[in-house]
Parts: structure tokens; C-alpha cells; sequence
């Protein structure tokens, strides 16, 4: 191939290490030669989509010649009941990602800073240095928290966004309602707060903070993100949503696209709202489902952190790609945490109980096998 003759790069671009996305599962089961593949790598919900969303998307099928609504606005009329807020304070997004974009494009310039942790989700990073923004991830308090105080310590004149997911990804840990307001009460208001509640569904903790009535009690530079993509089974129609003050969803909508969210999503995502014993079930499950790994985890000696999340983190003693190799070759996909630097942990999905149980089984062969670290 012919190369460029002029540098057209953008060299911040080229520096990015880009998200890795497993393989589509069909072909692994090719490539490996094996059929049903079992996925703990993505905190999906292994039960599927709502009976409710399904039936939603099987009548919206039949309108998908039209385009969608370009303000979602159906689904954002009952998320304003269902989080007591006005419709202007809600935005849709191609899944929270889209959102996490939008705020990126919004308020980042090159020179810019975005404060967030060491160890979290991968695309703060990406969408950071996307926009020529420098990315300071504050290494982790004891027990793989967010540091909160030496986030504060960590906010320059420079810095535009800081980005806390709670509960975090790949930890599972939280941050707690004290935490968190000692931590607003010390941000300056014109840096942009964006807490991520992707798992806000799985948490039993109680003293987990109440972002949104942070939104109430009017604070401009706050943003609360939720998504469809785990609790609701929704991961494949990407639909996710932020709430916060009307300024500043209003500055974002000016910026997307302007049939960002499609159809089938947003017919499905307001059904799955009314869908609460799927809800349920769902949280039964994976409540279930940590437990019973934190048990075995044990008898096997392993450390794991606890977790408020669909997934738990597990120190295997052992290199995590190899763990994730050998669990592959008898069927099962879950994340080794290599990409983080944490070289010998790997992070599992909840699944249902018979999946949890064979990757148990599985992971205690592989670990006879495998050299430890
Ligand atoms: C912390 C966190 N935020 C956001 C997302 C993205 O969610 P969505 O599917 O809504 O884009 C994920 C997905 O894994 C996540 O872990």
C-alpha cells in the first residue's frame, strides 16, 4: 500500500491503545472447534432481554422503515418518572458510551486534563486522548478503591472532566455516599462530574451514594450516567442515558447526532423499565452468583475482591492470559486483567448457575496445569 505523503495523523490518535473487544463467539467456536461457548467476559446478563423489551422489539420491527424519534421521546418521559426529574434533564445515548463521547467532544480541547483512576473503565482513557487530552489515573487507595482525596489533589486548572464509575469496572468497588461528598463539596464547579452507574443495579451496599439527588440539589457540573446494556439484557441495542442539569444536557444534544438511538432500542429500553420481575430476577441472580464464587474462591485460597457489580475480580497466582488461554480451550470466555496491569487477576462475569459452576470446576483444573506467577 501506498503511504501518505504528508502526515495527516494526528499523533495523540496514533497513541492510543485501542479497546480490545473479544472475538465475535461464533468464531471462536470455529476456530476452537467447539459449540455453545459460555461468555463471563462482558458483565452481560446471562438471561437474556426482558420477555417485555422482546415484545416491544417485535412490534417496533414493523415501523423501522421510519426514522426513529430523534429525542427518544417516549423512553425519556418515563425515565423522568422514574427518576423524578424533567424530560430536559435527560439524554439518550447509543449507549452510555456515545454519552461518555459527547462529553469528551464537548469539553475537551488539546492541553485539557481528565482526572479519573488507574484501574477502571477502559474508554475514559481512549475518549480522553481522542480529544488530545492528557489522562491522570490516580493510582488506587488500598483495597482497589477509588482514591477520591488524591483525586481532589490531582484536579489542576487544566482538568475539565473527572470520571468515577461507581460501582467501578473491573474492581467492583465503591465509592460511599461520605466519599462522595466530601469529594463535591471540594471540586471546583466548572470541572465536569461524571459519575458512571453502569452496575447501579447490582448494588447492596447501603451506604452507596444517591448520585442523582446530587443532580437535584442543583449542581451544574454534574452528570449521572446509566445504561440498558447490563441489568436490562439490553447490550446488543446500545442504549444507555445520562441525567443532570438542563444547561448542560442541552449543550450536549447540540452535539449528537441527530437520530443517535434507533427504534428497536428505544421501544425495547422503555419496555424493559415495566419489566420489574426481570429486575429482580436478575439481581437475584447475581447476588446468588457472587456469593457462591466468593465461597469457592475461598476453599481455593484465592483472593477476590467483593464486589457490588455483575462480575467479581479474582487473583489467580497464576499469568491471567494464560488463564484466559486455558479456559478458552474448554469453552469459556472471561477477561484477564493484564490490560490493567494487574498481570495475574482475571475478572468474571456472573453467570447463571450452572455456567458459574462449570467455570469454577474448569478454573480449578486449569489452575493445577498452569505454572504459577
Ligand atoms: C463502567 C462502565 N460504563 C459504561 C459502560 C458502557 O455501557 P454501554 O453499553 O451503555 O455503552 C460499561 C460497559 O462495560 C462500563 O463497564
Amino acid at each position: 500500500m501506498q503511504a501518505m505523503t504528508r502526515d495527516i495523523f494526528k499523533d495523540y490518535i496514533q497513541a492510543i491503545r485501542p479497546y480490545e473487544p473479544g472475538k465475535p463467539i461464533k468464531e471462536v467456536e470455529r476456530e476452537l472447534g467447539l459449540r455453545h461457548l459460555i461468555k463471563l467476559a462482558s458483565n452481560e446478563n446471562p438471561l437474556g432481554p426482558s420477555g417485555k423489551a422482546l415484545r416491544a422489539m417485535r412490534r417496533a420491527i414493523r415501523e423501522a422503515h421510519l426514522y426513529p424519534e430523534s429525542t427518544a421521546h417516549y423512553l425519556v418521559e418515563r425515565l423522568a418518572v422514574e427518576h423524578d426529574v424533567k424530560t430536559n434533564q435527560i439524554l439518550v445515548g447509543n449507549g452510555s458510551n456515545e454519552i461518555l463521547e459527547l462529553l469528551a467532544r464537548g469539553f475537551l480541547s488539546p492541553g485539557d486534563e481528565v482526572v479519573s483512576s488507574e484501574t477502571s473503565f477502559l474508554v475514559y482513557p481512549i475518549l480522553s486522548q481522542a480529544c488530545g487530552a492528557k489522562y491522570v489515573g490516580v493510582p488506587m487507595a488500598s483495597g482497589y478503591r477509588y482514591d477520591l482525596e488524591a483525586m481532589v489533589q490531582a484536579i489542576t486548572e487544566k482538568t475539565r472532566i473527572v470520571f468515577i464509575a461507581n460501582p467501578n469496572n473491573p474492581t467492583g468497588t465503591y465509592v460511599t455516599t461520605a466519599e462522595l461528598e466530601a469529594f463535591l463539596a471540594k471540586v471546583p464547579q466548572n470541572v465536569i462530574v461524571c459519575i458512571d452507574e453502569a452496575y447501579i443495579n447490582f448494588v447492596e451496599a447501603e451506604d452507596f451514594p444517591d448520585a442523582l439527588s446530587y443532580v437535584e440539589k442543583s449542581r451544574p457540573n454534574l452528570i449521572v450516567m446509566r445504561t440498558f446494556s447490563k441489568a436490562y439484557g439490553l447490550a446488543g441495542l446500545r442504549v444507555g442515558y445520562a441525567v443532570a442539569n438542563e444547561q448542560l444536557i442541552s449543550y450536549l444534544h447540540k452535539i449528537r447526532q441527530p437520530f443517535n438511538v434507533n427504534s428497536i432500542a428505544q421501544a425495547a429500553a422503555t419496555a424493559a423499565l415495566d419489566d420489574r420481575f426481570f429486575i429482580w430476577r436478575t439481581k437475584h441472580l447475581v447476588s446468588r452468583g457472587r456469593r457462591f464464587f466468593y465461597k469457592h474462591f475461598k476453599q481455593l485460597g484465592l483472593e477476590y475482591l467483593p464486589s457490588q457489580a455483575n462480575f467479581v475480580l479474582v487473583k489467580t497466582g497464576c499469568d491471567g492470559n494464560d488463564v484466559f488461554q486455558s479456559l478458552l480451550k474448554v469453552g469459556i470466555i472471561i477477561r484477564s486483567m493484564k490490560a490493567y496491569g494487574l498481570d495475574t487477576w482475571i475478572r468474571v462475569t456472573v453467570g447463571r448457575r450452572s455456567q458459574n459452576s462449570l467455570f469454577l470446576r474448569s478454573l480449578r483444573e486449569c489452575l493445577k496445569r498452569t505454572d504459577p506467577k
